[in-house]
């Protein structure tokens, strides 16, 4: 049946005709922006499950058929065939880099990877257990007051190019001497003889006694998990910076209040959930049932972490790419661990339980993630940073389309009001006991 042109809506005895609009991918949404305009009624959609923030052109993602596209492309395909800074020039740029285009991409990446010495003083005033999400998000914002000249808005094209890949090149050093302050290493400089990823793991585990030795395998494991964790379309994190950026508040405060969006155990903090929880459950003797039927348990708080998606009402495509990840990392890096033969368990165990059926809840791609970071020798504490790192050029890139959209406007909901109504003040002596 064709989409019709408009919605027709009666409020208190008058019909109202919305326009409907329709996506390149066939998704549909009734425009209600002149609704209160119209009938004085607004909608009401806690926790937007059912309310576009926007149209975007970078990431297409289907629930139900379980289809994930950065910018049409398949993520199964760049998995295969592509890096993830490769795919963050997609992302942001909206188009597969030319030779020429990549090298001047990744000259600028290398130029700019540096951060001020004296932000490697920051490091020291935070006590040894602070977690690196608290570390990450508050050094992305003291980035901003080394470069005065990017914090403006309205920037120009080059301007704004100019935070993009400084943003993309120093957080991944503020990641890394976040790792090295919390072991209680020295700093590892960023070399421009390594490539983006191994640049990264050599700041992180190299050690000054001893060179560290880049495996391609790792390398290529955690392409594989940056490129799957790039981009998501208006998650929680997304939606944030989006709205941080919609005052026109710069770049380096918009990914500040992205990475503490993501923090959440709901949203990218899951991943150190799910080891925790796995490691809780091996530790309590190995058997996943007790902890099956414990989720189910409404009046027990514990939740199966990394099961379950507000979109994936089907597997989570990204979930499946790294469960057989893990089993090749493992097993090029020669590594039993016992944890992934649990959360396999959990999994089968989970999938054929109809409370988990019923609510359409499969694994996501928090759930087999840790397990490679932790292989590679990442600590937990460190996962939701990884998960970051990841999702940088996505939050930049739906940054940029936002930025660069005319129609740009704030970010303001309305709501509800559900509190006293107008009462008059009580001077404290008459408000009795
Ligand atoms: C990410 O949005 C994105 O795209 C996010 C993300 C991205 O790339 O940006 O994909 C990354 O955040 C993945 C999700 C990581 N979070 C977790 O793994 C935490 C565990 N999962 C849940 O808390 C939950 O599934 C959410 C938060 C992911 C989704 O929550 P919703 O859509 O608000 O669903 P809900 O909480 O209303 O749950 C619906 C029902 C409830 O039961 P009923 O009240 O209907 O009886 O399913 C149950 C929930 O109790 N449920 C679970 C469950 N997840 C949902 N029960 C047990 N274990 C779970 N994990």
């Amino acid at each position: 049946m064709a989409t019709p042109k408009t919605a027709k809506l009666e409020l208190e005895g008058k019909v109202y005709e919305l326009p409907i609009i329709e996506g390149t991918e066939g998704e549909k949404a009734i425009d209600i922006t002149k609704l209160r305009a119209e009938t004085n009624y607004i909608t009401l959609d806690s926790g937007y499950m059912n309310t576009g923030a926007c149209t975007s052109a970078v990431t297409f993602l289907d629930g139900e058929k379980g289809v994930l596209r950065y910018r049409g492309i398949p993520i199964e395909e760049l998995c295969a065939s592509s890096t993830f800074l490769e795919v963050s020039f997609l992302l942001i740029y909206g188009h597969l880099p030319t030779t020429e285009e990549f090298s001047k991409f990744r000259e600028k990446i290398r130029y700019h990877s540096l951060i001020h010495e004296d932000l490697k003083n920051y490091f020291n005033n935070y006590p040894g257990q602070a977690h690196p999400m608290a570390i990450l998000s508050s050094m992305v914002c003291s980035l901003s007051a080394y470069y005065p000249e990017l914090i403006k808005a309205d920037q120009t094209p080059d301007e704004r190019d100019g935070t993009i890949t400084r943003m993309l090149s120093k957080v991944r050093v503020l990641a890394a001497f976040a790792y090295k302050r919390s072991v209680g290493q020295a700093f590892v400089y960023p070399r421009n003889d390594l490539m983006y990823m191994a640049n990264f793991l050599n700041m992180m585990f190299a050690v000054p006694a001893e060179p560290y030795e880049i495996d391609p395998v790792i390398v290529k494991a955690m392409d594989l998990l940056f490129i799957l964790h790039a981009d998501h379309e208006q998650n929680c994190s997304t939606s944030t910076v989006r709205m941080v950026g919609s005052s026109k508040a710069n770049l380096f405060a918009s990914i500040s209040a992205g990475i503490c969006a993501l923090w959440g155990p709901l949203h990218g903090g899951a991943n150190q959930e799910v080891v925790e929880m796995l490691e809780m459950i091996q530790k309590d003797g190995g058997g996943y049932k007790k902890y099956i039927d414990k989720a189910k348990d409404k009046n027990d708080n514990f939740r199966l972490m990394g099961f379950g998606h507000r979109v994936y009402k089907n597997f989570d495509p990204r979930a499946k790419i790294i469960k057989k990840a893990c089993d090749d990392v493992l097993n090029k890096l020669g590594i039993h661990d016992p944890i992934l033969e649990i959360a396999k368990g959990l999994e089968e165990e989970a999938l054929k339980d109809s409370y988990f059926v019923e609510r359409k809840l499969y694994p996501n791609v928090d759930f087999y993630s840790g397990i490679i970071y932790r292989a590679i020798g990442i600590p937990t504490n460190m996962f939701t940073v990884m998960f970051a790192l990841g999702r940088l050029p996505g939050w930049i890139g739906q940054w940029k389309e936002m930025i660069e959209d005319k129609n740009m406007k704030i970010c303001r909901p309305r709501q509800i009001y559900t509190g006293e109504v107008n009462r008059k003040y009580v001077p404290i002596e008459k408000r009795g006991s």
